[in-house]
């Protein structure tokens, strides 16, 4: 089960007169060193991200602004997700496909990897995840 792959994990959120303060430490809250962290803004509300899987990399994908569906699949199972809150992420192991869409206007996406920008660790057919999973629909 992807459910079983994947987590939600609920940060810390510390509210008072002033605002909300959420913060993410390596191996505390995620199961993983962070070693790098990019972020997608001024996204057409039309357009799609993602569309591929990763042989190695670890992420955590958490909604900073904004709302989106963000759909998971391991080649046998699938979920989608709507991410609307800055004090929850999704933890996302390796070989898991992943697609973005429905931004709403504003949406800010934070996504903390395991491992550096390596175009060789993407997996960018969904043919050749199933492939790797050895799995078939
Ligand atoms: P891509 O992974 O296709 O973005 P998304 O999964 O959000 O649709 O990356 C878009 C471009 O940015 C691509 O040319 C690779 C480059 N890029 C980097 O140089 N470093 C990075 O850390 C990331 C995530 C992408």
């Amino acid at each position: 089960m992807i459910t079983e792959k994947i987590q939600t994990i609920h940060l810390p959120k510390i509210t008072d007169p002033r605002g909300s303060l959420s913060f993410i430490e390596s191996q505390r809250h995620i199961p993983f060193n962070i070693k790098r962290v990019y972020y997608l803004y001024d996204l057409d509300t039309d357009s799609e991200r993602g569309g591929h899987a990763h042989t190695d990399l670890e992420q955590f994908i958490i909604c900073l602004s904004g709302s989106f569906h963000l759909l998971l699949d391991d080649g046998k199972d699938k979920t989608e997700l709507h991410l609307n809150k800055p004090w929850e992420g999704i933890y996302v192991p390796n070989m898991i496909w992943r697609e973005m869409k429905n931004f709403s206007s504003g949406c800010i996406l934070l996504v903390l990897a395991s491992e550096f920008y390596k175009e060789q660790d993407y997996i960018r057919s969904y043919q050749e995840l199933l492939k790797f999973t050895n799995t078939k629909r």
